[in-house]
């Protein structure tokens, strides 16, 4: 039996997996299988060189019962940004739909039951499969879409958590591969996402790779914050276009907040009312406290146990808008029938 309510983020085994291999310049059939391994050779260019990217999307049970998707046709259009960058091939949007779409139906018993909080995460994964020693592209390509009923990303879920600032590394250059999904990122951020959990923080925060001035992003999410009656998030050449902070922007144009996406140096967070990371894993994470350690200073938000009420509105609407509670007017939901 699973305990719905009390999942971590974690990766539980569920039915099956989608596959599709590109072999010879085109993508093969559909595969469903119930292995959770790969069979692949030593020398394939996803080990060595990185040649990698994935997504990370949810689907969702509402009251009715029905399953629900968010706004998949953007994780599509991601992954092939993604794809490109490191020479990967394009994945047509309805082989991506297909792959999607028999998953969650294989899987529909994981995804957990309206009212537990939890979600069904979705993650597609893209790799180089052919043997390289000098550094040229894969011909051969495998597409992997596998699932996991997941809880909340930061423990406690909704509640506010602390950030560090890292200066000392960066997880991609000003125009590196920041902007998309690919696992070198987070390969470069892990030590410091280890030494940030060990310090007692929830999350490092990057600043930009070029002037160590503004604001980027955290390991696993985007940075936005509330500035009187402004939504800010940063504008950078390093950071993951986030979908979620994209659909939070709408919301907060929808309830009359003005959005603002600019540098953010990081001196401004003194004048900001809330700050929150946010993402797919993330959800919205409200930030009580950044911490500076080079400026030995500590910018803090509400009352450090509350999330602020902006926050509080845009996470009630995105999260009602997600599980059906909310009629949803952008198109952003899509039904799993
Ligand atoms: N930034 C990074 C580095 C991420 O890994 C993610 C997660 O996907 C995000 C931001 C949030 O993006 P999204 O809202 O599309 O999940
Ligand atoms: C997501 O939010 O989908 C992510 O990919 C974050 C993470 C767990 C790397």
């Amino acid at each position: 039996m699973i305990d719905w309510a009390n999942l971590p983020f974690g990766y539980l085994k569920t039915k099956s997996n989608t596959r599709c291999l590109y072999s010879e310049g085109k993508w093969g059939k559909m595969e469903v299988t119930e292995s959770e391994n790969i069979n692949m050779h030593m020398a394939a260019t996803c080990l060595h060189y990185g040649q990698e990217c994935f997504e990370g999307l949810k689907a969702y049970r509402g009251k009715d019962g029905k399953i629900r998707v968010f706004r998949w046709e953007e994780n599509s259009k991601r992954l092939n940004r993604s794809a490109a960058r490191v020479g990967m091939p394009e994945v047509p949007a309805e082989l991506f739909k297909e792959m999607l779409f028999t998953l969650v139906k294989e899987n529909a018993d994981f995804v957990p039951p309206y009212g537990t909080g939890a979600s069904l995460y979705i993650r597609p994964l893209m790799i180089g499969m052919s043997p390289r020693l000098g550094i040229s592209a894969s011909t051969e390509v495998l597409l992997i879409l596998f699932c996991s009923p997941v809880g909340p990303y930061y423990k406690g879920g909704f509640k506010p958590i602390k950030v560090i600032v890292e200066r000392g590394s960066d997880r991609a250059a000003p125009l590196g591969t920041g902007t998309v999904k690919v696992g070198g990122n987070y390969a470069a951020a892990l030590n410091m996402s280890i030494k940030s959990h060990e310090m007692g923080y929830g999350a490092a925060l990057y600043l930009d790779p070029k002037e160590k001035k503004y604001i980027d992003e955290c390991g696993p999410a985007n940075f936005f914050a509330i500035k009187g009656d402004k939504y800010i998030t940063p504008k950078s050449t390093s950071i993951l276009p986030s979908i979620t902070n994209m659909s939070l922007q709408a919301l907060a144009e929808k309830k009359g907040l003005t959005v603002e996406k600019r540098q953010i140096p990081l001196t401004e967070l003194a004048e900001c009312d809330e700050a929150a990371e946010c993402g797919t894993a993330a959800v919205i994470s409200p930030i009580s406290a950044v911490y500076d350690p080079d400026e030995n200073k500590t910018y803090t938000f509400g009352d450090q146990v509350h999330p602020g009420k902006n926050c509080v509105e845009l996470y009630e609407t995105l999260v009602g808008i997600q599980y059906g509670d909310i009629a949803d007017p952008f198109g952003w939901i899509s039904f799993v029938e």
